[in-house]
């Protein structure tokens, strides 16, 4: 079968096999590829694009993760924590000004125990009509499941690599086995469940890109990032290249197109290595976007990879900005909360 109708394949059935896809990623016939994302994209999720707040917390991390400069193992970096009461105050600023998802994320840090996470989701859940992504690793089911009572509605833990060995050796504290099991503890639990993984790790090939798609599928999520890897000199994976732009975009399009009904972000990584990505990413399946609205003194210090220094800006001037830039693009800003998209 030719490229164009292994796409066509794919669209109409919502089936892929590990070949087929390996085959479109190999391919150098993109355009294609790109206009059925963009058309599903469009069917599925119309011309909006979902805005998240994301509050980036604590730097503090209990994992040795190979790639990540957040990493406990690396002492050169100045480590934070926010006081309960300065993450409240955050999402109450972003709540006020339109933010209507505040993703929670942080390394993993037992400082903030249960009962704290507890009454943070609680608090911020009190300030009205706002969706709870948390992004906070690995945690018992116990914690899991008293988030979910307390209000939290969407959890995000990408599951970086299919690849059980190239898992296992890039996260010498934990086993894909775990992973795989927090994921399925919190489908169960009734969280919107997110995942992804990242591009260009080395160690992979395509088959594992395609390995990596289609475990997004078997775990249905409701959200998924696909970013490039970038190397963080201050890490043991710090002399490798970086992840290909292009091969992260085709990636997405194949997880658009086969998914469906899945939120995509146009991750910040991609943003991060090439700016015009963003808007590529846009035409490629993506439908949202995040951005940091912790005040900019702790921005440059959640340093999991290396990005240019941040021009200090008001909220309020990010999102005239951001949004700005979703009009110019032929989109707009969803009004709505931006929760899991049924099939049709
Ligand atoms: N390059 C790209 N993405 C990274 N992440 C962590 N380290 C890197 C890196 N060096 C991603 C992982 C993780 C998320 C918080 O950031 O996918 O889940």
């Amino acid at each position: 079968m030719d490229i164009k109708s292994i796409i066509d394949k794919i669209y109409e059935t919502s089936e892929a096999t590990i070949d087929e896809i390996t085959a479109i990623l190999a391919s150098k016939e993109t355009d294609y590829l790109f206009s059925v994302a963009d058309h599903t994209r469009k069917e599925y999720c119309k011309d909006k694009i979902h805005l998240r707040g994301i509050i980036e917390f604590s730097n503090y991390c209990r994992c040795e993760c190979l790639y990540c400069g957040i990493r406990c193992h690396n002492r050169s970096l100045q480590r934070y924590r926010m006081e309960l009461d300065e993450i409240v105050e955050t999402a109450k600023a972003a709540y006020e000004i339109g933010y209507k998802t505040i993703i929670l994320q942080s390394g993993e840090d037992l400082w903030y125990t249960r009962e704290k996470i507890s009454s943070l989701i609680r608090r911020i859940k009190a300030l009205g009509d706002v969706a709870i992504t948390l992004s906070l690793g690995e945690r018992d089911y116990e914690d899991y499941k008293q988030w979910k009572q307390d209000g939290a509605d969407r959890y995000l833990l990408k599951h970086e690599t299919a690849d059980e060995d190239l898992y296992n050796r890039l996260h010498p504290h934990s086993s894909f086995k775990k992973r795989l099991q927090c994921l399925r503890w919190l489908k169960k639990l009734g969280y919107q469940p997110g995942s992804g993984f990242m591009i260009g790790l080395p160690g992979q090939n395509l088959t594992t890109i395609a390995k990596d798609i289609l475990l997004l599928k078997e775990l249905d999520v409701d959200m998924a990032g696909i970013g490039p890897f970038l190397p963080h000199p201050a890490t043991p994976l710090g002399e490798n290249h970086a992840g290909s732009g292009l091969l992260t975009l085709k990636a997405l399009a194949v997880a658009r197109i086969l998914l469906k009904r899945t939120h995509l972000p146009a991750t910040t990584a991609l943003e991060v290595q090439n700016r015009n990505n963003r808007e590529n990413a846009f035409h490629a399946g993506a439908n949202v976007i995040m951005r940091k609205v912790q005040a900019s003194k702790y921005r440059q210090l959640y340093d999991i990879y290396p990005k240019k220094s941040i021009v200090e800006k008001d909220l309020k001037q990010e999102k005239a900005e951001i949004e700005s830039y979703i009009q110019k693009i032929g989109r707009q800003i969803a009004d709505d909360r931006g929760d899991a998209i049924p099939l049709i």
